[in-house]
């Protein structure tokens, strides 16, 4: 099946199109887990090193069930078995500008509050901070819960052409509406 750089699907499966080179980013879509009265820890951190993993402190377990099923997925997805997921409340837009990730495959989930902004490099040319209204029109919100795989730059991918390139950055966020987000990355020995 022909695809293209960026594929959603409402089942993880979706993921296995990132084995396509050209496939930039993949996103399974769904509900978020997130029950109203078990937040995630404000700050954490879950490390594996292939065999252990070591948890920065206690958390719900639909969270960590749930850490556990999307980093799985990491690892299949990167061959690595070493991976670093980090859970944070963000109440600032973090990063607004649009960009890559210096890592060879992230995840990224917000359990609350919007997921990350993504748009094509090739549509928003120069605009990297969005401020334009033609920009504006061309970026895209991942929902709550929703579950984005992206490939990065760092170095090993490099078997993967580097077009199209998919850009994303932070949404909004502020104290009544902060983001509760989870990122899991690969990480190489
Ligand atoms: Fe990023």
């Amino acid at each position: 099946m022909a695809v293209g750089a960026v594929v959603q699907g409402q089942a993880p499966t979706v993921f296995t199109t990132l084995f396509e080179p050209q496939v930039r980013m993949a996103i399974w879509s769904r509900p978020s887990p997130m029950p109203p009265d078990a937040l995630p820890p404000p700050d954490f951190t879950a490390d594996c090193d292939g065999r252990w993993i070591a948890l920065s402190g206690a958390a719900p377990e639909w969270f960590l069930q749930d850490i556990e099923r999307l980093a799985e997925i990491v690892a299949t997805i990167s061959g690595c078995e070493a991976w670093r997921a980090r859970c944070e409340t963000v109440t600032r837009r973090a990063c607004p500008r649009f960009h890559q990730d210096a890592v060879p495959v992230r995840l990224i989930v917000a359990y609350e509050g919007p997921g990350p902004e993504w748009a094509f490099a090739g549509e928003i040319g120069e605009d990297l901070d969005g401020r334009l209204i033609g920009t504006r029109r061309r970026v895209r919100t991942l929902h709550p819960g929703d579950v984005a795989v992206i490939k990065g730059t760092a170095p090993g991918w490099e078997a993967w052409p580097d077009l199209p390139v998919v850009l994303h950055r932070s949404p909004p966020a502020g104290r009544r509406t902060p983001r509760r987000v989870l990122t899991i990355d690969a990480a190489p020995a």
